[in-house]
């Protein structure tokens, strides 16, 4: 029952099409149970089309790495090639991301690709050309936007974003969707929870809450495989903290429905105890769904754990079905992974999968952490490094 409340809840945030969803989850979840070789693709897939972006956030190194790098994005006719391979494949949802999407000058091009190869797509955004694309965004028929906000006060989100003006352009840029779409695409705006931000997590909401379909929150972290996700030592929780954090966010969980659930349950143990997250919850990464980069290198999952492959000279499908991917499928079912994550831990498939085959990894496998470095899945492929192709 969960699993199904779960899944209508994401369905709602990243549009229909529910009958590929099904067929895929349904698929995914098979090729889970029974070791089986998968028929059709990841449910979802993360593609970071750039690293380029014109805000400068204090916790995202993003736009540094985009500026710095020597090896170009992906070529629109390579992206394009994989995108119809993942539709036939039967991935259902093809989330966009940065990087800021909307800074790659092909971006809406990609997004036709998509939608003509019958996928459903979600855009994640700063929201700063939001009102510049609207029109093209509702023709095309993207499903989902999530525009990325720190505050219900333009000061505080242009300083931490940054960036002049951010906070009135995703305003506005949102209000022009609202105006022109007939339903889609459905319109959340996301906050990073931190060591600061979360006291403002309940004014956020009180603005927010009407002017957008949806909200999220989601933990600010260090990444794992990658230095984009960073965090300076201000920004992290202390032990500390703890007390008077669970208080405040229990009783926003208690005010608000939608955040009774064990995702937002279980931010307190992501921050505070992730020791006892990883013996909670298993990972499904590599099933479920996998990540792309701006070079076109195909991972796991968002943390750049196990680099399974490349866009640029191998088919979706020689990727999906190749031996790194069974490797990585492998070790994430025997639970040898060493890793733990907020999103994918405590996110709608794992809570639901984790009830339904419970938590098998083993016992006292250590954390792998960023400042700690620690390795630990090993699929006979390098470790990720955003300058690899
Ligand atoms: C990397 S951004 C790319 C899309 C777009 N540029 C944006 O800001 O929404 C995707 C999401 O990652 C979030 N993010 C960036 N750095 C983060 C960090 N250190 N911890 C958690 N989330 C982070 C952003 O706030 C955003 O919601
Ligand atoms: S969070 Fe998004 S907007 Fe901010 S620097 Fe990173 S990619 Fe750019
Ligand atoms: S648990 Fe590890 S492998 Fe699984 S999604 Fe999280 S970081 Fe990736």
């Amino acid at each position: 029952m969960s699993l199904i409340k779960e899944l209508d809840a994401f369905r709602k945030v990243h549009g229909g099409n529910f009958t590929r969803a099904g067929i895929t989850f349904a698929d995914n979840m098979v090729t889970y149970a029974l070791n089986k070789k998968p028929w059709r693709g990841p449910l979802y897939v993360d593609w970071e089309i750039s690293y380029k972006c014109n805000a400068r956030c204090t916790y995202c190194d993003s736009w540094k790495v985009g500026m710095e790098s020597k090896i170009p994005d992906v070529s629109t006719e390579v992206a394009k090639k994989t995108i119809r391979e993942m539709g036939v494949r039967g991935v259902w949802l093809l989330i966009f991301t940065g990087g800021e999407p909307f800074v790659r000058p092909d971006f809406l091009e990609l997004v036709k690709e998509a939608k003509n190869a019958g996928m459903n797509v979600s855009i994640n955004t700063n929201g700063f050309f939001l009102k510049r694309d609207a029109q093209k965004i509702v023709d095309l028929g993207v499903d989902s936007i999530t525009v990325s906000v720190e505050s219900h006060e333009s000061e505080v989100h242009d300083t931490v974003r940054r960036t002049k003006n951010l906070f009135k352009m995703l305003s506005e840029g949102i209000e022009e969707l609202k105006r022109i779409r007939k339903q889609k695409p459905a319109i959340k705006v996301r906050m990073e929870i931190g060591r600061d931000s979360y006291k403002r997590a309940k004014a956020f909401i009180e603005y927010w809450q009407d002017k957008a379909d949806g909200i999220v929150l989601q933990p600010i972290h260090e990444g794992i495989g990658k230095d984009i996700f960073v965090m300076s030592e201000e920004m992290k929780f202390k032990t500390d903290d703890k007390t008077e954090f669970d208080k405040e966010f229990s009783l926003l969980a208690k005010q608000y429905s939608w955040m009774n659930n064990q995702y937002y349950q279980e931010f307190s143990t992501f921050f505070f105890d992730k020791e006892e997250l990883y013996k909670k919850f298993k990972c499904y990464s590599g099933f479920f769904y996998l990540q792309i980069d701006p070079y076109g290198n195909v991972y796991n999952c968002t943390e750049y754990i196990a680099n399974v492959g490349n866009i640029l000279h191998q088919s979706f499908d020689e990727i999906w079905y190749g031996q790194k991917m069974n490797n990585v499928r492998k070790m994430i079912k025997e639970g040898t992974n060493t890793c733990v994550c907020h999103y994918y831990c405590t996110g709608p498939v794992n809570c639901s999968m984790s009830k339904v085959f419970g938590n098998t990894r083993k016992d006292g496998a250590m954390l792998r952490t960023h400042s700690g470095k620690k390795i630990g899945l090993s699929v006979d492929a390098p470790m990720s490094n955003h300058e690899q192709r």
